[in-house]
This record gives structure tokens, sequence and C-alpha cells, in this order.
């Protein structure tokens, strides 16, 4: 396995040795070490349980929360939802992506950032709203970016 140290997979896959139904949870525990789910991984878990990697890249597709990407260690998430798009979002977006040299979806090669793009996160009044790391940044102006951004460097 390239990249990553196969042993804290099959560690992790030994925690649920011979029970049913925790596909998921493997999933999620992987995810938790590793910070998104590395291909070897799915390899490893397929060979050693005798699970189909199709049937494991569907569930790791349909939740959400798992990522078969790599991702950064700060996670930074602009509201593209209609409230903050008026209130300017988009060129927040654009900012970030300027400032950072990735698109959205995208991990920045010293895996320090990944870029997403929500649909309102319910808080519209704060728009443009940005997460980064669970913590919200309301009425962010393109002028704020580069100096918010600095504090998670
Ligand atoms: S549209 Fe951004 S929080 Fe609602």
């Amino acid at each position: 396995m390239e990249g990553i140290d196969p042993n804290r997979v099959d560690e992790i896959i030994d925690r649920y040795r011979g029970e049913r139904g925790i596909l998921i949870q493997l999933l999620l525990d992987i995810q938790a070490e590793f910070n998104w789910i590395p291909r070897e991984a799915i390899m490893r878990i397929s060979e050693r349980l005798h699970i189909p990697k199709s049937h494991i890249y569907r569930i790791a597709t349909f939740y959400k929360t798992l990522s078969l990407n790599p991702v950064g260690r700060h996670l930074i998430q602009v509201c593209l939802g209609t409230a903050c798009q008026v209130r300017g979002g988009p060129k927040i977006m654009d900012r970030i992506k300027e400032s950072l040299g990735i698109n959205e979806g995208e991990t920045t090669p010293d895996m320090r950032f990944t870029l997403r793009r929500v649909n309102c996160l319910g808080c519209c009044a704060m728009g443009p709203v940005v997460v980064i790391d669970g913590i919200y940044h309301g009425k962010v102006t393109p002028s704020e970016v580069k100096g918010i951004l600095e504090c998670y460097k």
C-alpha cells in the first residue's frame, strides 16, 4: 500500500473482526485515521472481508461525510446558497480560489486546505458565510479573505 501505513488499515479492520454490517463504521474509522478513504484501504477491506470493491465505493460515494479524495488539514466551506450569492458569495469564492491557487473541490498541494461549496447553512442574515473547520465567518468581504486564511497557516 503506497502512501499509507497498511498496518493502520489492518488494525482498524481487526477492531471489527467477525462482526457483520460494520462497513460504514469501518469507513468512518478509516477516514478518521487518514482524513479520507484512500484507494489502498478500499482494496484491503475488500480483500480481507470479501466485500466487492464496487459495493465499498458505492457506500463511500453515497455518504457525504466520507471522502474519496484527500482532504486538507483545514476544510473551507463557502456558502453559495441564494442569499449568500446575492450578498457576494461568488466574489469570496473567487478570492479564496485565487489566494490558494485551487478550484472548488480541490486540496492545496501542501494538504493545508480543502475548498468546498455548500448551499445555505441556515444563517443567511450573516451572508456571505464561510465556514472553516466548523467556525463560522459571517459578512465576509473579499478584502478580509487573506487575513482569515492566514489564521489557519
Ligand atoms: S444562503 Fe448562505 S447561509 Fe443561507
